[in-house]
């Protein structure tokens, strides 16, 4: 257990990007309210996410992680969760494939709500009004109203990631995660893409390996584990007052653990000495993440390292990368060699979007999408140079078919962004761009495969 801690010790800590609210008791009531409803996953479960993270860690498994930027109340409906999980099972069983390791899936889902913004304010015309700044905090519309920071909001994110999740834990383990059944949607996605004879190999494989498994018997009828599937939920834990009032002392362990997702990260902006954030969840034992972008000097980073993993437990630390397409194979490795030489034990992960943003000619924030592969391809070259495991990937995405990213194999355009834009923050990946990319990495896996030592295949 951490030292000298306690749930709310982050109050006497630096805090930036946390909301004020003016009226304290509404606040207060809300955190009550809060405090008394259940708790939204079980220590027992993110001790296992904890396990399979360090497996990641010895080079032996996956990390993929991804979904919304931030979720909304608006685009809260049943087939946008589906289609969400979908398409992270159909880059998994690719992955998995590839690397003929397990793939751990996490889901930035269930409480992906508040948002750090580089702006405290917003102009249009000659209106300025505070930044939208998720909503569990207020709302998106350019309305005076709408911009003022609610706490009853919290109960409504609390609500509908209950929801969120009963229906994700529902979809892993009720029959439609079925494996030959993620396997036909993606033939079904391949022969709508323009890359279908370049990816057909992969897939005609996968089949074959489900058709000899059934024929020796080995099917979704008789393995559980083909019927099924491990999901976890993470966010950033941003706004610390939803998650102090989340946070509960393990009856089994008497140990803390943040209940409102199975996995936490601290932001780019908040993961500095002295960081509220980072006092937060310093005590709490869940699996925890860490945005890591150039500003990062690798002594900071072991600072960090020692004051989030004391007692270096493998699967507690994913280091998160978010550098840019031009900066990741000039400014990795001195992280990497940092962390290789203290002998830390992490989970290299790459987030390949907020290092890659841009404004398109049309006016809107968008992703270049061959910036994000190009981002790919270096992390992986840096770790094949280093001798170190690319763990894991980190990605805003949506099953849905948004026009959001620019390009990928069914391009989109600067023109057609306007056609279908509806993410509440950042550009996502559209379900195609989804796939494509996990094609990618599993060619990029195979080549981390093909060196590594036949003793440790
Ligand atoms: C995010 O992941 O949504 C985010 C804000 O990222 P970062 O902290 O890396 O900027
Ligand atoms: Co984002």
């Amino acid at each position: 257990m951490a030292q000298n801690w306690t749930p709310d010790g982050w109050k006497a800590f630096e805090a930036k990007h946390l909301p004020s609210y003016i009226d304290a008791a509404a606040l207060e009531a809300a955190e009550n309210t809060l405090s008394s409803y259940p708790p939204l996953v079980f220590a027992g479960e993110a001790r296992a996410l904890q396990a399979e993270l360090a497996e990641v860690c010895a080079g032996r498994g996956f990390l993929l992680q991804g979904g919304d930027c931030a979720e909304s109340f608006a685009e809260f409906h049943p087939n946008n969760i589906r289609d969400t999980f979908r398409v992270l099972l159909q880059m998994a069983v690719v992955l998995t494939f590839a690397s003929k390791q397990p793939v751990v899936k996490v889901g930035r889902m269930a409480g992906q709500f508040a948002k750090p913004r580089s702006a405290p304010t917003e102009t249009q015309g000659s209106t300025e009004l505070p930044s939208y700044l998720g909503d569990i905090i207020n709302g998106i519309e350019f309305d005076e109203g709408a911009r003022v920071n609610d706490p009853q909001r919290m109960i409504r994110a609390y609500s509908q990631a209950a929801a969120t999740l009963n229906l994700l834990r529902a979809f892993a383990t009720g029959g439609y995660a079925n494996l030959r059944q993620v396997h036909q949607w993606t033939l079904d996605f391949m022969g709508r893409s323009p890359w279908a004879g370049r990816f057909s190999d992969i897939a005609d494989r996968i089949g074959e390996a489900l058709d000899f498994m059934a024929a020796c018997g080995i099917d979704p009828g008789s393995v559980p584990q083909l019927q099924g599937t491990s999901f976890y939920t993470s966010h950033e834990a941003l706004l610390l007052q939803y998650e102090q009032a989340l946070t509960r002392q393990d009856s089994l362990t008497g140990d803390w653990y943040d209940t409102s997702a199975h996995m936490l990260w601290i932001g780019d902006r908040t993961r500095f000495d002295g960081s509220a954030h980072v006092e937060f969840l310093r005590g709490v034992d869940n699996p925890i993440g860490m945005k890591c972008g150039p500003s990062l000097e690798p002594d900071a980073l072991l600072r960090m390292l020692d004051t989030l993993n004391p007692g270096r437990i493998p699967g507690r630390m994913t280091l998160i990368s978010r550098f840019g397409h031009d900066k990741v194979e000039a400014g990795l490795p001195r992280l990497v060699r940092a962390v290789q030489r203290e002998g830390h034990p992490v989970v290299w992960s790459c987030d390949p979007m907020h290092g890659n943003v841009i404004k398109s000619d049309s006016g809107y924030k968008t992703r270049p999408f061959d910036r994000i592969l190009t981002e790919v391809k270096g992390f992986f070259a840096v770790h094949r140079a280093e001798g170190t495991h690319a763990g894991g990937i980190h990605i805003e995405m949506t099953g849905q078919d948004v026009t959001e990213c620019v390009g990928g194999a069914v391009a989109i355009t600067d023109d057609a962004l306007g056609d279908r834009y509806h993410t509440h923050c950042d550009p996502r990946l559209n379900a195609a761009q989804s796939l494509e990319l996990a094609f990618l990495l599993a060619e990029m896996l195979n080549l981390e495969a093909a060196q590594r030592p036949a003793h440790a295949a």
